[in-house]
């Protein structure tokens, strides 16, 4: 019998302290995505409590575009890849967000998803929220429907999901 998810990912998940910047102590997930059984089970379980109440997958770059693909994959919908400023071709909308150590820009294509769609939208580790926060406003401004808000990790103590209130957030595991 499998392990439960949460236990899966504590197992698998590393901690680095003092990066990317001395204080940070960093949540690494990739040896979770490295193994087969942990991403399927992963994957499965980030959307099951928004399964058919959504149109299409979102994963924030980077770690988050390998946990959409998945999950769009696996539910037969499409993946929209929320991206960090400069990377998207056509016309777009741009969020600023702080996140724990420093500023940046998220953006969307403005035509990636039609007015009135439901986009469940994935990335690895809450932690500030900043990240998800952005998200979230660029599929607002968009006129999508954004069902929810999955990720592996939650640090807990950052309290993340402040900055999604009104929306549902659903962590495999919170630390
Ligand atoms: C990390 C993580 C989340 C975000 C969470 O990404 O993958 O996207 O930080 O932090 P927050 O809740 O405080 O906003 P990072 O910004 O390091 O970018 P990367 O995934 O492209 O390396």
């Amino acid at each position: 019998t499998a392990a439960p998810v949460d236990e899966l990912i504590s197992g698998l998940c590393a901690t680095i302290p003092d990066y990317p910047k001395p204080g940070i102590v960093f949540k690494d997930l990739t040896p979770v995505f490295a193994d087969g059984a942990a991403l399927k089970a992963v994957v499965d379980a980030l959307v099951e409590p928004f399964r058919g109440q959504f149109d299409a997958v979102a994963g924030v770059e980077v770690r988050g575009f390998l946990l959409a693909a998945a999950a769009a994959y696996a539910t037969g919908t499409g993946v929209i890849t929320v991206r960090k400023a400069g990377k998207l071709p056509r016309e777009v909308v741009s969020e600023d967000y702080a996140l724990e150590y420093g500023n940046a820009t998220l953006e969307l294509h403005t035509t990636d998803l039609p007015p009135g769609s439901r986009v469940l939208i994935l990335d690895d580790v809450l932690a500030t929220g900043g990240t998800l926060g952005a998200a979230v406003r660029l599929f607002e401004r968009c006129g999508v429907e954004v069902t929810g808000v999955g990720v592996v990790l939650e640090l807990g103590e950052l309290d993340g999901r402040s900055a999604l209130k009104g929306h549902r957030v659903s962590s495999l595991l919170r630390l």
